[in-house]
């Protein structure tokens, strides 16, 4: 409620009021019906009339630890008490000790942060930071990826939401990953990095900065590489004097049941983008963090940065009184034990519906991606659309109170890393049987 002093809106006036005044985020504002929403506690939240929704998108795969935690509240409470806010060029305690407990959890020796409002900045200053230490302009990112919405982060974004941007910044070179769609399916990392190393050679490696790269790329997939990959990612980096950077904006904090998706396979990037999980959205905050000798750079020359909101109190509070449920609370190696129950739970769905044509997760980091044919595996609704039955899909979804991101032919299931194996066989029944309306249009 915003004031003890007005009467509560009803769910249609939240909506109706909404929908006048502001604008939508990747919408055409007449074709949206957002849910409204008054309450939130776990891995639920609810209308102002009462209906309930499992959260098995964590919002936007960032609400990690869960809905209404009342440890995080106070140590937010707590701060507000102190001060709000303190400009970017003072020193807090909050920025302080966010700083060294990041230098404790990211991998290798990135130990060096520069915090910003959300992770589409945080990738945008890992530009900045790649092209000041390098003195190179060119940036590699891949096809299927988001990186965010402002100019530098959506000219590095692959997917269709970057057209409408372009041309985009000067410098940004796409490449391929190793998926190439549920038709074709994957090459292996050996072909991959092949190819990587070819475009390094046309460009020239001496003009790149940097490839930015989701470890595991999250909104175009929930892609995991396959072995090898990361590492002749890194060794490819390595040989040319290219930085790593690596966006783990949705995949860190505990989605793919390790703190980073980097920690899978060993890798330590150059730079490492977060946002999301950093909070678990109680307050926005993103960060790019740099190696140590990244860092050192910036020991006489400039930092050419700034935000007014860098380092904000609030949001350094939010983040450590999160890493702080994380850690309590076993979060990690909760995401990992369930991830092992929704793997089987996908599995189960695969083999029981034709409709289904493949099913990916690592921790709680899924992707259920939908067919018309078993035969020609294409997919149930095309590249960058959707269909009458991917709409009906998310017409059950809503309906039976599951709210998750159903795009293209896929949906996802993300659940808050704090969700129990009862919980998760919940959401997935009413799946199973959602599953049915797909299933009726497999032709073979
Ligand atoms: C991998 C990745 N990078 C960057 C971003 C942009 O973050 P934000 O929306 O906080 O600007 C996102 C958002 O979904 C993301 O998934």
């Amino acid at each position: 409620m915003i004031t003890t002093t007005m009467p509560p809106m009803t769910g249609a006036e939240i909506v109706d009021l909404c929908k006048k005044h502001t604008l939508y985020e990747w919408s055409a504002q007449s074709k949206i019906a957002p849910i409204p929403v008054a309450r939130a506690k776990g891995i639920y939240f609810w209308t102002p009339e009462g209906k309930r929704f499992i959260d098995f998108n964590s919002q936007l795969m960032s609400v990690n630890i869960g809905h209404g935690d009342e440890r995080v509240i106070a140590a937010i409470s707590e701060q507000l008490g102190q001060f709000a806010y303190a400009n970017p060029f003072l020193a807090h305690e909050p920025r302080a000790r966010l700083g060294a407990k990041l230098a404790e959890i990211t991998p290798g020796d990135i130990d060096t942060f520069f915090f910003t409002n959300g992770g589409a900045e945080a990738t945008e200053n890992a530009i900045k930071i790649a092209r000041f230490f390098t003195g190179r302009h060119k940036i590699m990112a891949r096809y299927r990826s988001y990186h965010g919405a402002t100019a530098g982060s959506i000219s590095l974004t692959g997917d269709p939401r970057r057209w409408a941007a372009e041309p985009g910044i000067p410098g940004v070179v796409h490449v391929l990953d190793p998926y190439h769609g549920i038709e074709r399916g994957w090459e292996s990392a050996e072909s991959s990095l092949l190819m990587l190393e070819e475009v390094i050679q046309l460009e020239g490696p001496h003009t790149i900065a940097a490839f930015i790269l989701e470890p595991v790329v999250g909104t175009n997939g929930i892609l995991i590489p396959p072995d090898g990959y990361l590492h002749g990612v890194r060794k490819l980096c390595d040989k040319h004097g290219i930085l790593m950077i690596a966006d783990e904006v949705m995949a860190g904090f505990g989605r793919t049941g390790e703190w980073f998706a980097v920690d899978h396979w060993r890798v330590v990037p150059d730079l490492i983008c977060m946002a999301k999980g950093l909070t678990s959205s109680y307050i926005p905050l993103g960060a790019v963090g740099m190696r140590q000798h990244i860092a050192a750079h910036f020991q006489e020359n400039v930092f050419y940065g700034g935000l007014t909101y860098n380092s904000h109190p609030m949001g350094c509070t939010a983040a450590l009184a999160t890493i702080r449920v994380y850690e309590e609370d076993h979060l990690i190696e909760n995401a990992k034990k369930m991830g092992v129950v929704m793997k089987q739970l996908g599995a189960e769905l695969q083999a029981k519906h034709p409709s289904v044509g493949a099913v990916r997760s690592i921790g709680l980091f899924g992707i259920v991606e939908l067919i018309r044919s078993r035969k020609t595996l294409e997919p149930m609704a095309p590249f960058n659309g959707t269909s009458e039955e991917m709409q009906a899909l998310g017409k059950f979804f809503r309906e039976q109170g599951l709210y998750t991101l159903v795009r293209w032919n896929s949906f996802y299931t993300n659940p808050p890393l704090c969700i129990n194996e009862q919980q998760l066989r919940e959401a997935f029944g009413i799946i199973d049987k959602a599953l049915e309306i797909t299933d009726r249009a497999v032709v073979d």
